[in-house]
């Protein structure tokens, strides 16, 4: 892949989703071998992988839950839905369920504002969300 680009390093984000989409998160090793790779520092990498706030330096669950902490969702509820999210998957923010289902993460407004409070689960959009579409999204009966 890093043959398509003039400079390799454009690459990096393309290749640590590769590496992601293999391992579901990129450790130290990995980062490495991608840095020694693409001519970059693992420093280089690090501040791209860090930033970028869809790869994962750390182990994650089977599905990853990223609730929107904007304006919109906070008006329309957010926080009862981080709440009942939290009590339902025996987590806090930041933490992964145990048994390796779900790790809950917030994240930056995902362009769902109409439909706030809203948040990804794995690469599906959820909007209008309260306790009772989020037990319905789980497969959680109430
Ligand atoms: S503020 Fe939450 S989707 Fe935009």
């Amino acid at each position: 892949m890093a043959g398509h680009y003039d400079d390799k390093r454009a690459a990096c984000i393309e290749a640590l989703r590769y590496v992601q989409g293999h391992y579901r998160w990129v450790s130290d090793r990995h980062l490495a071998e991608v840095a020694a790779l693409l001519d970059m520092s693992r420093a280089d990498l690090d501040g791209v992988a860090t930033y970028y706030n869809l790869i994962f330096r750390r182990p994650v669950g089977e599905h990853v839950i990223f609730l929107c902490d904007s304006i919109s969702c906070w008006v329309m509820g957010r926080e009862a839905v981080n709440a009942h999210l939290c009590k339902r998957l025996g987590i806090q923010p930041g933490e992964t369920s145990k048994d390796g289902a779900y790790t809950l993460l917030p994240i930056v407004c995902i362009g769902h504002c109409d439909h706030a409070p809203a948040m990804l689960l794995d690469d599906e959009l959820h909007g209008d969300l309260d306790a009772v579409r989020i037990d319905t999204i789980l497969g959680i009966q109430p």
